[in-house]
């Protein structure tokens, strides 16, 4: 949600820097996008609507400059909505990522006579600090008895063209800090630094900070005291962070998974046994995350209960609220999350440990506040994600959990046995679509539906959840995902002739319910496409999966890739989805 990118440096340096910055955090927001430099005292500025992948800048070299992608809440798409937002006297630029649920109220203090040139929640901020300046000459503190007044969750990065000087102050939003030569950098994500630096500082939540050409300095938020930052030097691999000859990131990420899958099974043992470990120790273990990550959740409890022989409850993160007085120190939250930084699994899990439960963290994106949090922060080490949806987290998430759930019994080596094997599997898949096209040719048969279904029994169930969501992000196609046995109560009523439905058949226990279910909607016309080892007369068209544990992830890659063609057949941009965000970092 929205990105940040900034440097103050001892001389000038291109502003291309900032554009590159910010082309790599477009997956944090990509409605707008606009840069502000410091020019002879004064502000500098350029916003833009749309996309920023091709943008060039015509902005001069300088020694400070700030840049951000912005993900509208407040006030429409337009250029003047985009920040930064500048003061009336052209000395400050202000970039924000969040939500300043008090605007009103504070745009009430101010002296009258300032100009708004939008309809954002941010602008205030830049014109209380022009009123603050004149008493208060310090930079940061100027900023920081703006920010105390703020409600909601924010990060907000202030540019002074008088002194080239940059101040940030967080209660939510990541801001990881870089110190490289003869510059000091901000960004919402560290990878978007790793071409400068890998001397790095997470922010934390309360604290502020003020980037000089002498360095950055940390302080507390609410005291004003100094911090001593803990800075990191990240190690970490941002190898597979291009297209690699794909046309979106989406298909390199969908294709990515066979690797990420045989890495997971040779160097995540350790940490599936660990997290086993904390999973066995728990009298009562709690699955929590949104959106895909909620479903790999999903998934991950029948995992934890036929492979381990361990019960868990799930929970959507925004819903925790109905078991949170049943948490305690005997109980264990796992949060599941890619980006580490979703506003909700960080509040579940904050409320979490505050009932003194312990909190385990299957997470990307290292360094962010999830992993920084957890008591044991099990890293997917899938590589950066830069299309909008989750796919190769999600596969990641489930190979760990398949892991440490066969780690619950001792048998972790069989599990990542499994896993690896998933991985091959994934690859004959994609071998045999590339040759075949049999994904695609159903993808044209139905893209101009309105409506599809997605069936699935059991462990299947989650999958139709997940395979639903895929569709109806990417491609705007409505798609629900439902329980098989769900189908003679109500949903039936919805088949009529013509309408897709996918049902998840691999050779499980449950097959033969599924197979009930195809041949119901099939009798009523329903144009039906069988996630299936083998044909069946109940399918017009079957996609197959193996008759092996790795039916999860294949038919999960199949959906998947049935997502991005009909994506592209709708016309639809499938790493940018209209209206999402890669982060969702504001309630
Ligand atoms: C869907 C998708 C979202 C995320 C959700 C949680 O493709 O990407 O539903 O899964 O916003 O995000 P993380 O995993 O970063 O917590």
């Amino acid at each position: 949600m929205c990105g940040i990118f900034g440097f103050v440096a001892a001389q000038n340096r291109h502003t291309s820097e900032v554009l590159t910055g910010l082309k790599f955090l477009e997956y944090r927001g990509y409605d707008s996008w606009g840069i502000a430099v410091a020019k002879d005292g004064e502000v500098e500025s350029e916003k833009k609507t749309g996309a920023i992948a091709q943008a060039t800048t015509r902005l001069p070299d300088s020694t400070a400059a700030l840049g951000h992608t912005r993900w509208a809440t407040h006030g429409g798409v337009t250029e003047a909505n985009a920040h930064p937002h500048i003061d009336c006297k052209g000395r400050f630029a202000v970039i924000h990522n969040g939500i300043v649920e008090n605007y009103h109220e504070l745009g009430a203090r101010l002296r009258p006579g300032h100009i708004f040139l939008s309809q954002t929640d941010t602008e205030v901020l830049v014109h209380l600090l022009e009123e603050e300046i004149e008493c208060e000459t310090d930079l940061l503190k100027a900023l920081l008895t703006v920010f105390r007044q703020v409600e909601g969750l924010s990060a907000v990065a202030v540019l002074d063209a008088h002194t080239g000087q940059v101040a940030v102050a967080k209660n939510g939003s990541p801001i990881a800090l870089g110190w490289a030569d003869g510059a000091v950098y901000l960004a919402s994500d560290a990878n978007a630094l790793l071409d400068h630096t890998r001397r790095i500082h997470f922010l934390d939540d309360g604290n502020a900070a003020a980037l000089t050409p002498d360095g950055i300095r940390v302080y507390n938020a609410q005291s004003g005291q100094p911090i001593i930052p803990e800075v990191r030097n990240v190690t970490w691999d941002v190898r597979h962070s291009g297209l690699e000859g794909h046309t979106h990131f989406m298909s390199k990420e969908i294709h990515e998974q066979p690797r990420v899958l045989r890495e997971i099974a040779e160097r995540k043992r350790a940490e599936a046994v660990a997290l086993a470990q904390v999973i066995g120790e728990a009298r009562d273990v709690y699955l929590i995350g949104c959106g895909t990550a909620y479903h790999a959740a999903m998934q991950g409890r029948y995992l934890l209960a036929e492979l381990g022989g361990k019960s868990s409850t799930v929970a959507a993160a925004s819903e925790l609220n109905l078991i949170l007085p049943l948490l305690d120190a005997d109980s264990l939250v796992v949060a599941f999350s890619q980006s580490g930084e979703t506003i909700d699994v960080l509040e579940a899990a904050r409320e979490a440990r505050g009932r003194g439960a312990r909190i385990a963290a299957l997470v990307n994106a290292e360094g962010s506040a999830l992993d920084r949090m957890a008591d044991l922060s099990v890293l997917l080490g899938c590589g950066p994600e830069r299309c909008v949806l989750s796919t190769k987290s999600y596969t990641a998430k489930l190979a760990i959990l398949h892991m440490a759930a066969r780690g619950l019994v001792g048998e972790v080596e069989r599990g990542a046995a499994e896993v690896h094997d998933a991985g091959f599997r994934l690859e004959s898949l994609f071998e045999r679509e590339a040759k075949q096209g049999t994904i695609r040719d159903t993808a044209r048969r139905i893209t101009d539906h309105q409506h599809l279904f997605i069936l699935g029994r059991h462990r299947n169930y989650p999958l139709a959840l997940e395979a639903a969501l895929k569709i109806k992000e990417v491609s705007y196609l409505h798609a629900e995902g439902f329980a098989a046995g769900e189908l003679k109560h109500g949903v039936i009523a919805l088949i009529t002739h013509g309408t897709p439905c996918l049902i998840l058949a691999p050779d499980d226990d449950f097959r033969h319910e599924a197979l009930a279910a195809a041949s119901e909607v099939h009798a009523r016309g329903a144009f039906t496409v069988g996630f299936s080892p083998r044909p069946e007369s109940e399918f017009d068209v079957t996609l197959p999966v193996s008759c092996s544990v790795s039916a999860p992830y294949e038919i999960s890659a199949t959906a998947q890739l049935l997502a991005y063609e009909l994506a592209l057949l709708r016309g639809c941009d499938p790493d940018k989805p209209r209206n999402l965000a890669k982060s969702v970092t504001v309630k």
